[in-house]
C-alpha cells in the first residue's frame, strides 16, 4: 500500500485523511494517508524517518511548511514565490521535490465559484505568510492585486518580493478610509490575515463592501466566518470560506503525487453535507 500523510503540530483537526481518502475512493487508488503529529523541534527526523520507510508524498502543514522548503532538494516555481512547502513527494532518483498547491488551490476554487477573471481587481487583506502563498498564481492568472495590511511596511516587503513579476499595489489603511469614492473598484476582496482564528475582523472601511463585489476568507469554520458575516452585514451577497481552497489544494497535492486530478467538485458538496 502506499504511504501518505500529513505532518503538523497541531494536527489532529486536519481535514487532510478524510478529503485523501475520498479522492482515493473516487480514483479507485489504493492508499495509505495518515495524520503524524510532530514535536516543534523534530520535523526533519520524522520526515527521514516517514520517507526512509516507504512514504511516497507528504503534506506538510503548520508550523513546518518553512522547514519543509529547506528539507527539499527540488523546489517549484510557485512554491519559490510562496516561500513556503505544503506538499513533498519524492522522485524516482529519490529526491525530495517540493511543490505549494495552496495558491492554485485557490484559484481554481475562485473559477468554481465564478468570483474570478483575469481582470479582476483584487484588494488583498493581509501580508503573512497565507497571502504571501496566493499571490503568484493570482498574477500569473493576470489580476491586479492591491495589498492592504494593518502594518503598512510588511504590506512594502511583500509587494517588492513580487515586483519582478508584476507590478502590485499596496494602500495604507488610511488611505482605504480617505478614498471613499476612489476610482479603483474592487471585484474581489480576499481576507489572508489570521484574524479570525481569534473572532476578529481586518480594520477595513464597510464602503468597499456591495452586493456586486466577491468576498472570500481564506479561513473555514463550522460556523461562517467573523469576516464573511461582517461582510453579509455591510451588503455582500457573494461570499465564500476557504473550505473550497482546501479540498482544491489537497487535489493538486493529489496530482503531482498520482497524476490524477480528483473530480473535486463531488467531493465539496459531500465534504459540505459532512459539516
Ligand atoms: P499567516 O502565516 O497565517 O499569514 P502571519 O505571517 O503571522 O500568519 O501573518 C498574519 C497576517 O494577519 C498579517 O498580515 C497580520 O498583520 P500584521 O502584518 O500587521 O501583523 C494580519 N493580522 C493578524 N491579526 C490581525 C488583526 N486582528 N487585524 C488585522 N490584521 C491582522
Amino acid at each position: 500500500m502506499k504511504l501518505f500523510a500529513v505532518f503538523g503540530n497541531p494536527i489532529k483537526h486536519s481535514q487532510s485523511p478524510i478529503i485523501h481518502n475520498l479522492f482515493a475512493k473516487q480514483t479507485g487508488i489504493l492508499q495509505n494517508y495518515t495524520k503524524i503529529y510532530v514535536p516543534i523541534n523534530n520535523f526533519y527526523e520524522k520526515i527521514f524517518y516517514f520517507f526512509k520507510n516507504g512514504g511516497i508524498g507528504a503534506n506538510i502543514t503548520t508550523p513546518f511548511k518553512k522547514e519543509a522548503y529547506k528539507f527539499c532538494n527540488i523546489i517549484t516555481t510557485r512554491a519559490k514565490y510562496a516561500g513556503v512547502v505544503n506538499t513533498i513527494k519524492i522522485t524516482n532518483s529519490k529526491k525530495f521535490l517540493g511543490d505549494n498547491t495552496d495558491g492554485i488551490g485557490l484559484l481554481k476554487d475562485l473559477q468554481n465559484l465564478k468570483f474570478i477573471n483575469s481582470t479582476s481587481n483584487i484588494l488583498l487583506i493581509g501580508a503573512g505568510g497565507a497571502a504571501q502563498g496566493i499571490i503568484y498564481p493570482l498574477i500569473k492568472f493576470g489580476c491586479n492585486i492591491t495589498v492592504i495590511n494593518r502594518t503598512y511596511q510588511n504590506a512594502k516587503n511583500i509587494v517588492e518580493y513580487f515586483n519582478n513579476i508584476k507590478k502590485i499595489n499596496c494602500l495604507k489603511l488610511e488611505d482605504l478610509f480617505i478614498n471613499l469614492d476612489n476610482t479603483i473598484k474592487y471585484n474581489l476582496i480576499i481576507n489572508a490575515t489570521s484574524s479570525s482564528i481569534k473572532g476578529n475582523i481586518p480594520n477595513i472601511p464597510s464602503s468597499i463592501i456591495n452586493q456586486d463585489v466577491f468576498c472570500y476568507d481564506l479561513f473555514y469554520n463550522i460556523k461562517i466566518t467573523p469576516f464573511l458575516k461582517w461582510c453579509i452585514n455591510h451588503g455582500a451577497k457573494k461570499i465564500s470560506d476557504g473550505i473550497g481552497m482546501l479540498i482544491e489544494q489537497a487535489a493538486y497535492s493529489f496530482y503531482l503525487w498520482h497524476g490524477i486530478m480528483p473530480n473535486t467538485k463531488i467531493i465539496i458538496q459531500k465534504y459540505k453535507k459532512y459539516n
